[in-house]
């Protein structure tokens, strides 16, 4: 695969204080974070409810990192627009929420943004490889979307590897991302089957020092 890039995911964060928690990713030791995830959900496609498009624009002003947008809503096709159109760098809906997905990839590029598709641990990849030549970006998601903290699902590290083989055969051109569960027990086996990006939540911003938690995720999967 391609270079790592780590994307810690501010869930875990305080978000009475978002812009220090970014900040704390950034900085020194090492080059820090690569995106920055943020995940928004609507209490109807999942069973929890974060923060929408105005918090994500006060954070597209507060950081230069550029922000990944993992939108766990119902009717992406009438909502995640915005989010590119606000300056985010990528923008990431549920297969299992869109209605079509085709059409709404050729939106988010068209409104400046990487497309991410993300699907859950029960849905197969197969049924999407022709939808995914419009996508820029892959979510595998490894917990079931909707809180920090659960267990890594190794299950679909299989969907992974198919991935990869049709990025590496050149029938998709994609970033694999991994959500959920990742740390430093997990990140290997995950780099292992070819994931690019991977998200982390509460194995950075649980840490002390989060940057530092970045640093320990980077040196598990480079040499
Ligand atoms: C869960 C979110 C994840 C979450 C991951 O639905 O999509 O991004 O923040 O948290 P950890 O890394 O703690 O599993
Ligand atoms: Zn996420």
């Amino acid at each position: 695969s391609n270079q790592t890039l780590i994307a810690p995911s501010i869930l875990s964060a305080d978000f009475a204080r978002l812009a220090d928690e970014v900040a704390a990713v950034k900085g020194l030791p090492g080059r820090g974070a690569d995106w920055l995830h943020v995940d928004v959900m609507d209490a109807h496609f999942v069973p929890n409810l974060t923060l929408g498009l105005p918090v994500v624009q006060s954070l597209l002003a507060a950081t230069d990192l550029p922000v990944d947008c993992h939108l766990m809503i119902e009717n992406p096709d009438r909502w995640a627009v915005g989010y590119a159109e606000a300056g985010s760098y990528n923008v990431t809906v549920h297969v299992e929420a869109a209605d079509d997905p085709v059409m709404l990839a050729k939106d988010l590029r068209a409104a400046g943004a990487r497309a991410g598709l993300a699907i859950k641990p029960g849905t197969p990849l197969e049924p999407y490889v022709e939808v995914l030549k419009h996508y820029d970006t892959l979510l595998v998601m490894s917990v079931e979307p909707g809180f920090g903290g659960q267990e890594f699902i190794g299950e679909v590290l299989d969907k992974v590897r198919k991935a990869r083989a049709l990025v590496d055969t050149g029938h998709l051109n994609l970033v694999v991302e991994i959500d959920g569960g990742i740390n430093t027990d997990t990140i290997g086996r995950a780099a292992e089957a070819g994931v690019d990006c991977f998200v982390a939540g509460s194995a950075v911003y649980a840490a002390e020092d989060p940057a530092q938690a970045v640093e320990r995720l980077r040196s598990r999967v480079e040499a």
